[in-house]
């Protein structure tokens, strides 16, 4: 029987291939049921079409949506983004856009850096004076500097790494590039299997030094940073649904990192089978990539009941926070993706730097089970959906006692006790709360006090064209907003509104992106597109840059400004590196790394 089938279909094959294969067709059956779904998750069929063909063939190939079109022949797969996409060529970065010197030079102590998603271990994305090199007079007097254009983006999701005058970093068709700090000329590009938004961290390896990031399609790379040659490349986790967005950490010759997934979303298609990924916490040796150790966020493995499958979910969506002193990691997780809920999802989890062994939790949000479908069928699912998106923060209150600040979705900062089990010191509400933040990308704390964006980002009003199947407008009233608490008892000591939108279209004032700190100042940008430095001492705008124009970039494509959100500024030797862009949630597209200095 199966035999006959099978020469059937060997007689058929010939004449189906000959049949033009129509792009808006495989559009309409593959794409559009989550591309038109208004979705805050998926970027709209608008924001897809100023791709490149190219560039969307890459996707499906290789990139983000590769799972989908993995079940599509590749003829469909040329149809479709042949359809969507435009003609232009995202190819190498001309001639001109190289460095005449291309060698990149890294010294074992570095005079000044921001290496990773935060300058230090402990993740408080406070710069210390010496090395922003930024006094208050000259952030007031910052201009431009340069601009560097993502080739074919809409989304600068990836926070660079300087360390002296070298910048790494990613993007979101997965070139990651060698830049020079001064002038953003480019000393090497590789390019990854899928998109990286993870920031890159650096690390002396063997008499040479290895750059650690991963990409959104569950891979972990070494490069040698002198030569952007790939060193090793590994899946810290086998489950296809795997992304990589949280920046790893390496500390005395071990690279580790956090594990999230896309499965969340996969639950868009009703006949999905429901879930069955475990978020972790992985140990490899920095010079050969080979495992220490694995910690799963939950415990048993993922059961069948009924059609569903759990438990499953408790990604680790940001970085690790390395905590020397006591010998812990410490990581924050999200929600349980199907049911039963598990102790150890939307917590902060301390495990043994050495062993993987979990020491304690705590969770602040227990019984939080979600996932997409929840959102688009209007219940069923206990929710809240109130991850932790970002990294839990080490700090030193004035007390001189070690403090664990934590900002949750839930628009919730909590301060737990390192030294007893993470026990709730205090806890203090500085958002509403939701799907996409309260707290979403990071606080920053300069000791005494820790400062939290709230996003709050909603959506509203009419849409404004009948026919548009897109997501409703953002809401221009809706989200913003900068607190300042004391660490030592959690008062507040001042807040900041947000700006008001005004007629700018796709407009939020939400304040999602990860916030930065240096010794009198404040740095929050919001979707509206402007970054702000905030005084530290009360609060007050004392710099707004609204990064939405055009930009002339330096590697000589057309560079966008857009939202910001995701990473924060980078401060270092007297210079402030920011992206610009992110069409997701409704963001306004961009696609630029911007570098100012002050003017002299
Ligand atoms: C199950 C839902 C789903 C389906 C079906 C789907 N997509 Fe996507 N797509 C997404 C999501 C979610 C993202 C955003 C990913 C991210 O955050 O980077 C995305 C992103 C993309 C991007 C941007 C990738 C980048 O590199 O920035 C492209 C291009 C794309 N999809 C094309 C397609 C095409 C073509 C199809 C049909 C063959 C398709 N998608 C089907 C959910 C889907």
């Amino acid at each position: 029987m199966h035999f006959r089938i099978l020469l059937a279909s060997v007689v058929l094959v010939p004449v189906l291939a000959a049949a033009p294969v129509s792009g808006e067709a495989v559009y309409q059956q593959r794409c559009a049921g989550c591309h038109d779904s208004g979705s805050p998750r998926v970027p709209p069929r608008d924001e897809l079409k100023k791709l490149s063909a190219t560039r969307i063939q890459r996707a499906l190939d290789f990139g983000v949506m590769n799972n989908i079109a993995s079940k599509l022949r590749q003829e469909d797969r040329m149809a479709v983004a042949a359809f969507l996409g435009t003609a232009a060529a995202s190819g190498e970065p001309p001639a001109k856009a190289y460095c005449a010197d291309r060698s990149v030079k890294l010294s074992n102590a570095p005079r000044v850096q921001w290496n990773g998603w935060s300058p230090g271990l402990t993740n408080t994305r406070y710069q210390s004076g010496e090395a922003a090199g930024l006094t208050i007079d000259q952030v007031r007097r910052l201009k431009l500097k340069w601009a560097y254009g993502f080739d074919g983006d809409i989304v600068a999701f990836a926070q660079p790494t300087v360390i002296d005058d070298n910048l790494f970093v990613g993007s979101a068709s997965g070139v990651v590039q060698a830049l020079s700090a001064e002038s953003g000329c480019i000393r090497w590009v590789f390019q990854a299997g899928g998109p990286v938004r993870s920031a890159i961290v650096a690390m002396p390896v063997e008499g040479r030094h290895s750059l650690f990031f991963g990409d959104t399609t569950g891979w972990l790379y070494s490069l040698e940073a002198e030569s952007g040659k790939l060193l090793w490349k590994k899946r810290p986790e086998a489950h296809e649904s795997t992304r990589l967005t949280g920046a790893p950490v390496a500390y005395q010759g071990t690279v580790y990192v956090g594990v999230a997934s896309w499965e969340e979303s996969r639950t868009t298609n009703p006949e999905y089978p429901c879930c069955t990924f475990r978020g972790s916490v992985v140990a490899f040796r920095a010079k050969d990539g080979s495992q220490i150790w694995k910690t799963y966020t939950i415990a048993e493995k993922p059961r069948q009941t009924g059609k569903q499958w759990g438990p499953s979910g408790g990604s680790v969506w940001s970085a690790p926070t390395i905590d020397p002193k006591r010998g812990l990691i410490y990581i924050t997780t999200g929600d349980n993706f199907s049911p039963p809920a598990t102790n150890m999802s939307d917590a902060v989890v301390a495990l043994e730097l050495a062993t993987g062994r979990i020491v304690w939790s705590k969770q602040t949000t227990p019984g939080d089970v979600w996932n997409t479908a929840c959102s688009q069928q209007g219940g069923g699912c206990p929710g809240p959906d109130h991850d932790y998106g970002s990294s839990v923060l080490l700090g030193k209150a004035e007390s001189g006692r070690d403090v664990l600040l934590a900002g949750q979705k839930s628009g919730v900062v909590y301060a737990l006790d390192p030294d007893r089990k993470g026990e709730i010191l205090w806890q203090v509400r500085v958002g509403k709360g939701g799907i996409n933040g309260g707290v979403q990308w990071g606080m920053a704390s300069d000791g005494p006090r820790v400062y939290a964006a709230t996003s709050d980002v909603a959506r509203g009003g009419a849409n404004p064209d009948p026919l548009d199947p897109g997501p409703l407008p953002l809401d221009p009233k809706q989200g913003g907003g900068l607190t300042a608490l004391r660490v030592d008892t959690g008062d507040k000591v001042w807040y900041t509104a947000p700006a008001p939108c005004g007629a700018r279209p796709g407009c939020s004032p939400a304040q999602s992106a990860a916030v930065t700190a240096i010794p009198g100042l404040v740095f929050s940008g919001s979707i509206d597109g402007h970054l702000r430095a905030y005084s530290a001492e009360e609060g007050r705008v004392v710099w707004d840059f609204d990064t939405v124009r055009d930009y002339q970039t330096v590697n000589g494509i057309t560079g966008q400004g857009g939202s910001l959100n995701g990473p924060g500024p980078v401060i270092v030797n007297g210079m402030l590196f920011v992206n610009s862009g992110y069409a997701r949630n409704g963001g306004m597209a961009g696609n630029v790394l911007l570098a100012f200095a002050p003017e002299q």
